[in-house]
């Protein structure tokens, strides 16, 4: 699982599928009907991580599994160590799976081409975040039914934002329009290639009333993201309790996390009990693990 580019709707649904399925052991402690041989999974974490890394570990324990988990401080990195080797000495402790977060575009497919163990890609610098676009669509489907037709907005740091790269391949292969929206040194108009399926646009409140859901992104400081945003960034770009007022009882809120909160979105909006999907999507975002990394060791369905 490196990226959902290439992903067909049909493979999509089917780990949204396996996910579904597996909430309940999430979210209830029920068992796994038919636990399966243990394996040891690794997680390769060089860029810093809340729900990614925390939520892999637990999918991991929740599937029988066992994991060890590498950090780039403390690690062999400081010294030296190139990517490849760091990952090709984790290979060969026996490791099963390799679950990877780099700071380079690619850096999970550098690691697949060079190890002989399945990689999952936990997010690799602008490019690539598939586990998350799952989980925002397991998400969606959750609160929206069918994603057919359905217009879904993203709005914020889109240049910097692996998850709205993700996010795109995977909706728009689920059938509904992406509208992009940011400020023009966040959103540059070649993100128009990505082609049918995604609108773009720079004025936020001209397309609020269209939305069936709506994805906030915080500005990328660590991509230095920050000098290009003015200061009233939230004014233009953020979900504030006035523009909350113009969505639907029924329109969803996500955000990937972690949140700005007064820069992108307002306490209660990320508050709002009934249109809020933040903490489902983390929520999910274990049972989506869960599928995944069944799949990438290609254990029996339980
Ligand atoms: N959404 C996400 O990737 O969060 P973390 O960086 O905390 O893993």
């Amino acid at each position: 699982m490196l990226g959902l580019r290439d992903l067909g709707p049909e493979r999509l649904e089917s780990i949204l599928d396996r996910a579904e399925s597996l909430l309940p052991v999430v979210r209830d402690g029920v068992a796994l009907p038919n636990p399966v041989r243990p394996a040891m999974v690794g997680l390769l974490f060089l860029e810093n991580s809340t729900r990614t890394r925390c939520s892999f570990e637990v999918a991991a324990n929740r599937l029988g599994h066992r994991s060890v988990v590498l950090t780039g401080l403390g690690s062999s990195l400081d010294k030296g160590e190139s990517l490849i080797d760091t990952a090709a000495n984790l290979a060969a402790m026996g490791l099963d799976a390799l679950v990877i977060r780099s700071a380079i575009a690619g850096g999970a497919d550098l690691v697949a081409r060079n190890i002989g163990i399945p990689v999952v890609n936990a997010g690799d610098g602008r490019h690539e975040h598939p586990t998350q676009a799952l989980l925002d669509a397991s998400t969606l489907r959750a609160r929206l039914g069918s994603l057919a037709g359905k217009r879904i907005l993203i709005v914020g740091d889109i240049l910097n934002s692996r998850v709205a790269r993700s996010n795109i391949h995977a909706l728009t292969a689920m059938g509904a329009t992406v509208v992009l929206v940011g400020p023009p040194p966040l959103l540059p108009w070649t993100f128009a290639e990505f082609g049918s399926g995604v609108d773009v646009t720079h004025d936020l409140d001209g397309v609020l009333d269209t939305a069936d859901a709506v994805m906030m992104l915080r500005i990328q400081l660590e991509r230095d993201a920050g000098r290009a945003v003015a200061s009233d960034y939230r004014f233009a770009f953020g979900l504030t309790v006035n523009r909350l007022a113009r969505l639907g009882p029924e329109v969803p809120i996500l955000h990937p996390g972690p949140m700005n909160r007064g820069v992108e979105i307002d306490d209660s909006v990320s508050a709002d009990i009934a249109r809020s999907a933040i903490l489902e999507q983390v929520a999910r975002g274990v049972a989506v693990r869960m599928a995944i990394i069944e799949a990438a060791l290609e254990l029996p369905a339980g």
